[in-house]
């Protein structure tokens, strides 16, 4: 292929695009028939250990109906968060049905916002996905602005550190840290709006570990 071709069709398909294809190629479409059935049956257990042997994430059924538009039919924020980690397409959409369609579908209100939060809290302004972890997103921000008067010594039910600790507690941490703002404590650690929302976030996907 000519340098050139190639240059033009990287400026077409957007480095976007060249990931989704990498998920694609990099999965087993054989254990896709397998993974539709486990979310079928609402085993979030055998979907987990699907697609650590490689099942597709964005694995559809033959009218291309995808994994994550059963796992939301489902209401299982569990499958939704593993298939999304997993690298589902949150945009996907047939003629006929989309991800964030069926989200909209959900009668009951709180299923529909965690669901959401959960697709969204992974979806960052470039329309990368990704999974909000306390250890790789949030413990960081913990240890920067918190450690210095919630740690073990202090008190271990309210050491951050510690990700159980902080997951009791996630409900209060939520409250004082995205809601009324008085924790870090007159903000002594110059604790960032940024930082704010990406612990709102965490909470409201599950805080995941
Ligand atoms: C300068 C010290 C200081 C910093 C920094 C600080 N806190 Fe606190 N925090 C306190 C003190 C003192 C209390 C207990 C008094 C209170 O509840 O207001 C507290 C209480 C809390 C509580 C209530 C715990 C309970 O069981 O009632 C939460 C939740 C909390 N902090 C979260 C955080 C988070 C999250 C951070 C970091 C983003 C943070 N705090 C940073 C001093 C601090």
């Amino acid at each position: 292929m000519k340098l050139r071709t190639l240059l033009a069709m990287l400026v077409l398909v957007g480095t976007g695009s060249l990931a989704q294809q990498a998920y694609a190629t990099d999965c087993s479409p054989d254990l896709t028939a397998d993974l539709l059935a486990a979310i079928s049956a609402d085993d979030s257990g055998k979907v987990d250990s699907l697609i650590s042997q490689g099942a597709c994430a964005n694995g559809t059924d033959s009218l291309g109906k995808s994994a994550l538009m059963f796992a939301v039919e489902k209401q299982s924020l569990p499958m939704v968060s593993s298939l999304v980690n997993a690298g589902a397409d949150v945009k996907a959409a047939t003629a006929n049905v989309s991800v964030l369609g069926l989200v909209n579908q959900i009668a009951d209100p709180s299923q529909k916002l965690s669901m959401a939060d959960a697709i969204f809290a992974m979806v960052d302004k470039n329309g990368r996905v990704y999974f909000l972890t306390y250890t790789r997103n949030i413990s960081p921000i913990f240890a920067a602005r918190c450690t210095m008067c919630h740690n073990a010594q202090m008190n271990p039910a309210t050491n951050w550190s510690d990700y159980a600790a902080a997951f009791n507690k996630k409900e209060l941490i939520y409250n004082r840290v995205a809601v009324k703002h008085d924790m870090p404590m007159q903000n002594m650690t110059n604790m960032t709006q940024a930082e704010r929302v990406l612990v709102a976030k965490w909470i409201g996907s599950g805080a995941g570990k």
